[in-house]
């Protein structure tokens, strides 16, 4: 679903070139979880950035869904984010004078859907703010205004979910809200999940972990077993 291969990202600054991402090359696999952990300085955001086709390489190539993001301009991936790709915010970014159901319907227009209302209200209602359609952001909680925000990377149905610290602003309850929907969606909808975290309890849920040193993938780690994924087959059969 996603292929990477030695991309390198080089910003110009007052003092020079920077570069805040070595060579990186990796995969992921369709409906895989993949958790991008690391300290703050990292490359995290960045990497998510290029990934998601919000930013450009300035090395190295970059596939997703097998369409090669590197070549593209920023219309080209405007285009292909609108058809496969999902982006949920540490900050929620939510359109402030918009209502939670407008927010969520936003992105099927544009899409030119054909039912953005009834469809925004059904996944309103799976995020289980269903009776909270007609409330603005700053009349919701943190929590609340993120589960908005999922619902609004969801309801184009993306191949690919994106989220950069999708609980970094969120308290206990609200993150364990937030969690089981993403992966719930995750799973339900067999959407590819590339998550950027601090919370190992939130990245250990993931099925691989990119470990991120200074701009450098140092190192690759697979969830054994006992994944949530894992278990949840294990009930089922
Ligand atoms: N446009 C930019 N210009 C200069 N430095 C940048 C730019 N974007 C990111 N950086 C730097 O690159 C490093 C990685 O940033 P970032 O990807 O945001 O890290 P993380 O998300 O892991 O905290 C940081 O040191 C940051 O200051
Ligand atoms: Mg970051």
């Amino acid at each position: 679903m996603i292929e990477t291969k030695h991309i390198t990202k080089i910003v110009n600054t007052s003092e020079g070139q920077l570069q805040i991402l070595q060579p990186i090359s990796f995969n992921v696999k369709a409906g895989e979880s993949v958790a991008i952990v690391g300290a703050s300085g990292s490359g995290k955001s960045t990497l998510l950035s290029l990934l998601a086709g919000l930013d450009q390489v300035s090395e190295g190539e970059i596939y997703l869904d097998s369409a090669g993001l590197h070549g593209m301009d920023e219309e080209q991936r405007a285009r292909l984010r609108g058809e496969k790709v999902g982006f949920i915010f540490q900050s929620f970014m939510l359109v402030q004078s918009l209502t939670a159901l407008e927010n969520i319907m936003l992105p099927a227009e544009i899409a030119g859907m054909d039912n953005p209302r009834e469809l925004g209200q059904q996944i309103l209602e799976q995020v289980g703010l269903g009776h909270r359609g007609t409330h603005y952001p700053n009349q919701l909680s943190g929590g609340e205004q993120q589960r908005v925000a999922i619902a609004r990377a969801f309801i184009t149905k993306p191949k690919i979910l994106f989220a950069d610290e999708p609980t970094g602003n969120l308290d206990a309850a609200n993150s364990d809200k937030v969690e089981k929907l993403l992966f719930d969606l995750n799973r339900e909808s067999d959407t590819t999940l590339v998550l950027v975290t601090h919370d190992p309890e939130l990245a250990s849920q993931c099925q691989r972990q990119l470990h991120m040193h200074a701009g450098e993938l140092t190192e690759v780690t697979e969830q054994p077993s006992g994944s949530d994924a894992d278990i949840q087959q294990m009930q089922a059969s």
